[in-house]
């Protein structure tokens, strides 16, 4: 997911970019918002977290896009392009540390796991919405 901050900031495109660059394959993508009940299941895993109410509302206050990417060894290679949930320890060059303001408000979302993206990609589309 590109989260609202950088929606709101114009990095749809400069994202985008540095994905396709990184050798991603987009099969699924889609401009939306999230409501609450959709961010409070998406990230149910954080919900006994002390910042779990500031990232629902921040998830929802605008719109998204989200995709399903595609590439030999994917979770491991996304989480090296976007960098550290807090872009202030990202690594130069890194999506958060180019795109991204504070560890609430971080530019993007990457899957940890196969089993979480399988899980994240049918959350947000159809099986009609994949190529
Ligand atoms: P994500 O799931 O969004 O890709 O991020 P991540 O794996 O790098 O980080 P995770 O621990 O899963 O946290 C999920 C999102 O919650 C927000 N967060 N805020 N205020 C805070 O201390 C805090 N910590 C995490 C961030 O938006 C983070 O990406
Ligand atoms: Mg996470």
């Amino acid at each position: 997911m590109i989260k609202p901050d950088a929606v709101e900031n114009g990095y749809i495109g400069a994202i985008l970019d540095k994905i396709t660059a990184a050798g991603f394959r987009i099969v699924a993508m889609k401009y939306t918002q999230l409501s609450t009940r959709d961010a409070e299941i998406f990230y149910a895993i954080h919900k006994e977290r002390p910042f779990f109410g500031e990232l629902v509302e921040f998830m929802t206050r605008g719109p998204i896009v989200v995709a399903i990417l595609e590439k030999d060894n994917a979770v491991d290679d996304f989480r090296a392009l976007i960098g550290a949930t807090n872009p202030e320890e990202a690594a130069e060059g890194t999506i958060r540390k180019l795109y991204a303001a504070s560890i609430g408000e971080n530019a993007v979302h990457g899957s940890d796991s196969d089993e979480n993206a399988a899980i994240e990609g049918a959350f947000h589309f159809s099986g009609r919405e994949i190529y």
